[in-house]
């Protein structure tokens, strides 16, 4: 590639002896420097050759520029659509299949990073990686329930499916092919399983939702023959133009809810532009969104909040009411979901599941249109040419290109800033969880007591309500990062509830 800077030739001597003027009359001024022809014609003859030759290389430079990013959409295999395997991609895209196996790093941050050494099965698993050994609360709060029993640290999308197949939570408890839905690049098999059901090719929406409740109600083990990668370019891209797109089911469904609900969503303008033109028909991200709305919902695929359908097992997005936590117990009241019955206080519970996309929602970032491609997959240049990071993971790794765009401080500051948040966040997440375990403890202390579950139902619903909360936050993966003061909001709300709970449990009045 041409040298971005020309060689300069040096400029004309300032200061040194010139020749010798010739003899100007006595008394008369002397022309100024720039004025005498001598000086002048040198200086203009040096300047244009500079500029002309400045203009080729830069014409040089931009043509080489052209061609180079010109290269990286060149294709060498044409994609079929159903195309899984990243390494078919990766002969077109070479710069992007190299980062996106780099999701494979073990490298920790503060409060985040990716860790765990790989797991075997049956193997017991390794203190780093266990929530519960960094946490013992969660053991407590999660009682009866797999999440109890095995809950790791995330880490990388290369591992998504294999840490799956290895949880206790797959090997000792039954699950459903539900799980796969986020955790595999599974849409090629919804189609497959769409058709097989009779689904005709030219319905192709209508042959995803049939095949995925197809594979959401098999048994995991089963479903799990239908698919052989972690997610994969196939789920954010289209395989002709390389366009973003969703493609997950559950997603689709839970995008048009919450836009054919009322909740405001001012981060999300394509959803405001719906309901003013009058709703018609779905909210299709795929048709409505814009490019910097779909850097983020790309992600919004699949970190969310989740649950399982009673008996169709599908996967669906509680977002009918809004995205805070608030907004979604309101659903799950409304639908009286309950996830697993407390083992110590009997309460009916709900779990919290990675609310990334939500928590990121009610953030600053969102607020100013910054994506999560933004901070996770932020460009890097290579040679002439802007190419996204696909290595996804911590920006607290990448502070320079993630944060420094934007923010003009020392890498030092930036990370200082984010810590700060998040040891805010940790401090207030301690709280909350102490409170749970009270209330817990309170709660199982009047049932020995001999309470009735009649006088229980009041500090049963606190203990409910406060701990959806505390793991709202516990389980979002940003330790409060995408929304600090929302974080600190439910946390406030989750202590309150949570001591409220214990008091009216303490006071029951038994025989004992
Ligand atoms: C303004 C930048 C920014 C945006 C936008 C952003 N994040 Fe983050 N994210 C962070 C930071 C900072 C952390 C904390 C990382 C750490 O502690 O190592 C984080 C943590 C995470 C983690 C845990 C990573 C780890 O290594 O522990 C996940 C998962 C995540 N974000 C997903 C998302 C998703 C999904 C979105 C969009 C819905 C999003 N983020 C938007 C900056 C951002
Ligand atoms: C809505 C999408 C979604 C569904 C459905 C889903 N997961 Fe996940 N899963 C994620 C995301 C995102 C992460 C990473 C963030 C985290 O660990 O909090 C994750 C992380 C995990 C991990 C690693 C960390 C841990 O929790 O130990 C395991 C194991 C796992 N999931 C198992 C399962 C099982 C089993 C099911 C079915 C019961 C399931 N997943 C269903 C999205 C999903
Ligand atoms: C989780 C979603 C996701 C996955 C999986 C993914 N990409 Fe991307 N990709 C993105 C995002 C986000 C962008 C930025 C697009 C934009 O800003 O318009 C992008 C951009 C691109 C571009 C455009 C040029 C650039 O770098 O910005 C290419 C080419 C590309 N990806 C190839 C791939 C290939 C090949 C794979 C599989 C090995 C892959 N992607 C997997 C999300 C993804
Ligand atoms: C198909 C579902 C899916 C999509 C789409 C997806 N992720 Fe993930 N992501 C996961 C799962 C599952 C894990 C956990 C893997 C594990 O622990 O084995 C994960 C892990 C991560 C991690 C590492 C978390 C940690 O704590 O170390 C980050 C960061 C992350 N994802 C960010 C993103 C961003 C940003 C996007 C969009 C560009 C995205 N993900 C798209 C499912 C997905
Ligand atoms: C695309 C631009 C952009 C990027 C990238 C970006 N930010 Fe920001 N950040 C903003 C904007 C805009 C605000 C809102 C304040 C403002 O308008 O100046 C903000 C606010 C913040 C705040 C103040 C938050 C608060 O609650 O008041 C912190 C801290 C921050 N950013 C950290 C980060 C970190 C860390 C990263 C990288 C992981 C990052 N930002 C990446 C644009 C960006």
């Amino acid at each position: 590639m041409a040298d971005a800077s020309p060689p300069v030739p040096p400029p004309p001597p300032v200061g040194a002896p010139l020749p010798a003027p010739p003899a100007a009359p006595a008394g008369a001024p002397r022309r100024p420097l720039w004025k005498r022809p001598l000086v002048v014609f040198p200086l203009v003859i040096v300047a244009s050759a500079v500029s002309t030759a400045g203009v080729l290389m830069l014409l040089s430079n931009i043509y080489t520029r052209k061609w180079e990013s010109r290269e990286t959409v060149f294709r060498v295999v044409d994609l079929p659509p159903g195309t899984v395997d990243p390494a078919e991609w990766g002969k077109n895209y070479p710069r992007q299949y190299d980062s996106y196996k780099r999701t494979v790093d073990v490298i920790r941050t503060r409060h985040g990073g990716n860790e765990a050494p790989p797991l075997k099965r049956g193997e017991p698993v390794g203190p780093e990686a266990s929530k519960l050994e960094i946490d013992p609360r969660l053991r407590v709060i999660y009682s009866g329930y797999p999440f109890s029993v095995d809950y790791r640290e995330a880490r990388g999308h290369a591992y998504m499916l294999s840490d799956q197949d290895v949880t206790r939570r797959t090997t000792e408890f039954k699950q459903p092919g539900a799980c796969l839905h986020c955790h595999a690049a599974i849409t090629p098999a919804y189609h497959q399983k769409g058709r097989e059901a009779g689904i005709p090719d030219d319905r192709p929406r209508e042959q995803l939702m049939k095949g995925f409740e197809v594979v959401c109600k098999m048994p995991l083990a089963e479903a799990r023959g239908l698919v052989a990668h972690p997610v994969s370019c196939i789920d954010c891209h289209d395989p002709q133009s390389m366009q973003l797109r969703v493609t997950r089911p559950a997603f689709l469904v839970g995008i048009g809810e919450l836009a054919k609900g009322e909740a405001p969503v001012p981060h999300l303008p394509s959803v405001e532009r719906w309901r003013l033109e009058g709703r018609r028909g779905t909210y299709d991200p795929n048709a409505d969104a814009t490019r910097q709305e779909m850097r983020s919902l790309v992600c919004g695929q699949c970190h969310v909040e989740y649950y399982f359908q009673k008996d169709t097992k599908l996967v669906t997005y509680p977002w009918h009411n809004g995205l805070r936590a608030d907004d979604i117990e309101r659903y799950y009241e409304a639908t009286a979901f309950t996830d697993w019955t407390h083992k110590d206080a009997g309460t009916p519970m709900l779990k919290a599941q990675h609310p990334e996309f939500e928590m990121w929602s009610q953030g600053i970032h969102a607020r100013s249109g910054v994506s999560c491609a933004d901070c996770h997959m932020p460009y890097v240049r290579e040679g002439a040419v802007k190419v996204s990071d696909h290595h996804v993971r911590s920006p607290m790794l990448n502070v320079n290109r993630a944060c420094q765009t934007c923010h003009r401080y020392p890498e030092e500051e930036i990370k200082a800033r984010v810590e700060v948040i998040q040891g805010r966040t940790r401090e207030l997440l301690d709280r909350a969880e102490d409170a749970c375990v009270d209330v817990i403890r309170a709660i199982a202390d009047a049932k020995a007591r001999g309470a009735t579950d009649e006088q229980l139902a009041e500090a049963r619903k606190l203990h409910r309500a406060a701990q959806w909360r505390a793991d709202f936050v516990q389980s979002e993966n940003s330790r409060g990062f995408h929304a600090s003061q929302e974080a600190a909001r439910v946390l406030g709300q989750s202590i309150d509830l949570a001591r409220q709970g214990q008091l009216k449990a303490a006071t029951i009045k038994t025989g004992k």
